[in-house]
């Protein structure tokens, strides 16, 4: 199965799938309006399973340093190793756009994406403070950062 993961750009054509991924896969997911100001300002993924749209990520470059803004795998295709797939293909992007590093917040309470992070090798940097909304209020942002190598 995995022999079968491709990667390509997003299209603005892809969006109905994606901002529905989205929607299953995040309490708080990106709009379409967002989507489509990501297309124009960032280099967003698709990762595909024989052909299947099942998952996504959206990174941003600031001279050498990257910013992964987004990641997420379909619900029913997560806990069989596609998420560190498409992360090891974003931070394979970045260092060859010449990124030496990149930094990422997530929601304190999002244990298997800060699992995730962790295994590629990223670093729990900070905290900000009620930075993302939820339900009942608001939960904090952890900071974290990877030191990107070239082959
Ligand atoms: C975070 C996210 C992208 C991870 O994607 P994923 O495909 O589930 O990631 P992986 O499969 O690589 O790893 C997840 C778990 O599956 C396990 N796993 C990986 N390959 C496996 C395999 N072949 N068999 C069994 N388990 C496996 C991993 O060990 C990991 O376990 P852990 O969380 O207990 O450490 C996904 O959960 C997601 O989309 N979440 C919603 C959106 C989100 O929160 N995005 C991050 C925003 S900061």
């Amino acid at each position: 199965m995995l022999n079968a993961i491709e990667f390509r750009l997003m299209q603005a054509g892809d969006l109905d799938q994606v901002v529905a991924l989205e929607q299953q896969a995040f309490s708080h997911p990106w709009s379409r309006k967002l989507y489509l100001d990501a297309l124009t300002s960032y280099e967003c993924w698709m990762m595909l399973v024989e052909g299947e749209h099942v998952g996504h990520g959206v990174i941003s470059q600031v001279l050498d340093e990257a910013h992964l803004l987004n990641i997420a795998v379909a619900v029913e295709q997560q806990g069989r190793g596609l998420g560190l797939q498409l992360l090891e293909h974003l931070m394979q992007r970045a260092t060859e756009r010449g990124c030496v590093e990149c930094f990422l917040e997530l929601r304190a309470s999002n244990q298997s994406a800060y699992r995730l992070y962790e295994r590629f090798g990223f670093n729990e940097i900070g905290r900000r403070r009620d930075y993302y909304p939820t339900v009942g209020g608001h939960e904090d942002a952890l900071v974290m950062v990877c030191t990107l190598f070239a082959d």
